[in-house]
């Protein structure tokens, strides 16, 4: 579980901004994953998934404003995705907060799980719609 996250060039969704800011939650979620490991530090731990909501926040903007901009069907789906995305790290986070390593793993396994499958599925699915739109 506390392997790290590895970037992946099936990851890539060919927009420059958005492959960063992917890049950039990717290496949160490997810091939170270090100071949960071993001697966990509550202290980072809490700063760092503050730090992660903070650039989930930024990244979910910046795509749903190119979903709009590219029109892209479904948008309702993909956006409740990263709503649920922010509710469930807030919840499990709290859950995290009293140091229980049971809680602790959940909440990284819920962050793998996202990242990949967020990123793998729903993201790629609005790939042909930017670049028709010539966003890149
Ligand atoms: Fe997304
Ligand atoms: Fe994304």
């Amino acid at each position: 579980m506390y392997t790290p996250l590895e970037w992946q060039d099936e990851y890539t969704v060919g927009v420059k901004e958005l492959d960063e800011q992917h890049q950039n939650m990717l290496r949160i979620i490997n810091r939170l994953l270090l100071s949960m490991h071993d001697q966990y530090d509550a202290q980072k731990a809490s700063e760092t998934i503050s730090t992660l909501i903070h650039h989930a926040y930024i990244h979910f903007a910046t795509e749903e404003r190119y979903l709009v901009q590219a029109n892209v069907p479904d948008m309702k789906m993909h956006v409740l995705d990263h709503i649920d995305f922010i509710m469930k790290t807030l919840e499990l986070s709290l859950k995290a907060k009293d140091g229980n390593q049971d809680n602790r793993l959940e909440l990284l396994r819920y962050l793998k799980r996202w990242y990949s499958s967020h990123i793998l599925g729903i993201d790629r699915h609005y790939i042909p719609y930017l670049k028709e739109a010539g966003i890149q």
